[in-house]
């Protein structure tokens, strides 16, 4: 219900002569907090239930945008990583002599519990996560449900995915996802591999585990056989035991370069299966014939969705000069327009950051690209006083060495460059150590394919940005990593071939 009280409201004396207003206010309209249940503590899931952890240690996750405890974790330790794996490893059996079409029922199953769920699942990724409440809603839970859907389609069909090359499953997965899209990491890590006959030990991140804890109460619906998802909760420490546990067939990783170069170096020689999706830096490229006011919505989405924890993000913007001046003003018009608040209210755009380590690491970047010579705008916003967050921010006047224009931000923060020629925005957007994603705004068909063609990314969109669906592979080059989610593509990794 609205509050009648905070409802806009022309004191009544200028009501015939007030001005149309320049922007409209809106009156809260928070999602209820008590439609999801948050234990006070939870313990690690192995084996079909929630156990102790054996290192009795726990932390408390909070909510980023209130500074809140929500609930205390277990930080799994060796002990703790090595049942989980020996469980997974128990299972695994079993679960790959499944008739392929049952392992689809129950990914199906899981699907439909998730849609069911739905909302359940969206409050709880927003308060843990800090992400607004219109896009948990909107686009994390749905694509997980669809991730789940997808897959199980490919379960029955995998000699069909590979003719003539006897797919067979890996074994037990080892799975560390990030804390941006915490349910939706999960769906992309573990249903492909379930699909492929595999079990899974999966840790979130230690900022975002509640979504996967509740995920775990998804499994026990589904009656999943015990032991195929095993989930364990912890920091770098639990990720790095996961990694360096002697059974564990593959790791599926995703986080940072520098994890990821780490991750890289432990197994080298282990002959442990291993796939990276890390950083990226991506070029979003404006050209003159473009529709502009479309464009800019796709600029905002780029970069402002999800406050810019996205590894896709389109944080160089490249605009063609003549029509500079246009999109910056066009761009700074539509960021006022942008509403940064309570995560939890349906009119929110902007959320929080998702922790203090972020925020600090933002903030020193945004420092860095004042101090190197670049024009910062940030559209008149107030934030709130308790919790972490950024305002939308934009920087212009930016060279290419600068700092914001090479390093990963993973913040609500643009960097703008300019480009005459094609030629000189394929040389510009290519100079980074990144390749994971790139943007090409123009009306000419031709033109995307030749961008698309000399861009160094895994994925290009023409005339969109930040558009997912689990039929499409997913993946980087260079710095950003290698292997693919998504699609066909994705099965692979999880699967090992006795070629006929
Ligand atoms: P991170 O790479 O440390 O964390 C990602 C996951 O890896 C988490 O589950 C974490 O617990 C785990 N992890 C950390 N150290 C590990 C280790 N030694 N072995 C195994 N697992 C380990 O990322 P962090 O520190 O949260 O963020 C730092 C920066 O990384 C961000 O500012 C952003 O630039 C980038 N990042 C990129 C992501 C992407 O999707 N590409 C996701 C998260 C962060
Ligand atoms: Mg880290």
């Amino acid at each position: 219900m609205t509050d009648v009280k905070d409802a806009p409201r022309v004191p009544a004396k200028r009501a015939d002569k007030a001005p149309i207003p320049a922007s409209w206010d809106y009156a809260p309209a928070p999602e209820a907090k008590d439609l999801v249940k948050i234990e006070d503590h939870y313990g690690l899931f192995i084996g079909g239930k929630f156990v102790e952890p054996i290192s009795k240690q726990r932390y408390t996750t909070i909510d980023p945008s209130r500074e809140e405890p929500l609930s205390e974790i277990a930080q799994a330790g060796k002990a703790d990583v090595a049942k989980a794996v020996r469980t997974a490893r128990e299972a695994q059996p079993r679960w790959a002599k499944l008739k392929p079409s049952e392992r689809a029922k129950y990914l199906f199953r899981i699907a439909r519990i998730l849609q069911e769920r739905a909302r359940e699942f969206a409050v709880l990724e927003s308060r843990n996560g800090g992400k607004p409440i219109r896009e948990s809603r909107d686009v994390d839970l749905p694509l997980a449900a669809a991730h789940f859907f997808y897959y199980a389609g490919w379960a029955d069909k995998l000699e069909y995915a590979f003719p003539n090359r006897k797919p067979r499953p890996v074994g037990v997965a080892g799975q560390i996802i990030p804390w941006n899209f915490p349910l939706l990491m999960l769906a992309w890590k573990i249903a492909p591999a379930l699909a492929a006959g595999n079990t899974v030990v999966l840790k979130p991140a230690e900022t975002t585990p509640l979504s996967a804890l509740l995920f775990c109460d998804v499994v026990r619906q589904a009656e999943l056989p015990p032991g195929v998802v095993n989930i364990v909760t912890g920091d770098g420490r639990t990720g790095a035991e996961i990694v360096s546990h002697p059974d564990v067939d593959k790791i599926a990783f995703t986080g940072s370069t520098e994890v990821g170069k780490a991750i890289q170096r432990a197994l080298a020689g282990s002959g442990k299966r291993l796939t990276l999706e890390l950083g990226g830096k991506a070029a979003n490229i404006v050209f003159d014939d473009a529709p502009l006011d479309q464009a800019v919505e796709g600029i905002v989405n780029g970069i402002y969705f999800n406050q810019g924890h996205v590894c896709c993000a389109g944080s160089r913007l490249f605009v063609q000069e003549s029509i500079y001046d246009t999109i910056i003003s066009k761009l700074k018009r539509r960021m006022s327009t942008l509403r940064v608040g309570d995560p939890l209210d349906k009119n929110t755009d902007v959320g929080a950051i998702n922790s203090k380590m972020q925020l600090d690491k933002i903030t020193s970047l945004v420092q860095s690209g004042i101090e190197e010579g670049a024009e910062i705008y940030q559209p008149p916003c107030k934030l709130p006083e308790r919790g972490y967050w950024f305002a939308p921010t934009v920087f212009t006047n930016v060279a290419q060495s600068y700092r914001i224009a090479q390093e990963e931000i993973f913040g609500p923060v643009l960097s703008v460059l300019t480009f005459r020629t094609p030629d000189e925005a394929v040389e510009k957007a290519n100079n980074t150590p990144y390749g994971l994603s790139a943007g090409v705004w123009t009306e000419k068909g031709s033109r995307i394919l030749l961008m698309a063609s000399k861009l160094k990314a895994g994925v290009v969109w023409a005339n969109t940005y930040n558009r997912f669906d689990p039929a499409s592979p997913f993946g980087g080059y260079k710095e950003s990593g290698f292997g693919r989610e998504g699609g066909r593509h994705g099965l692979e990794p999880y699967l090992a071939f006795d070629e006929a």
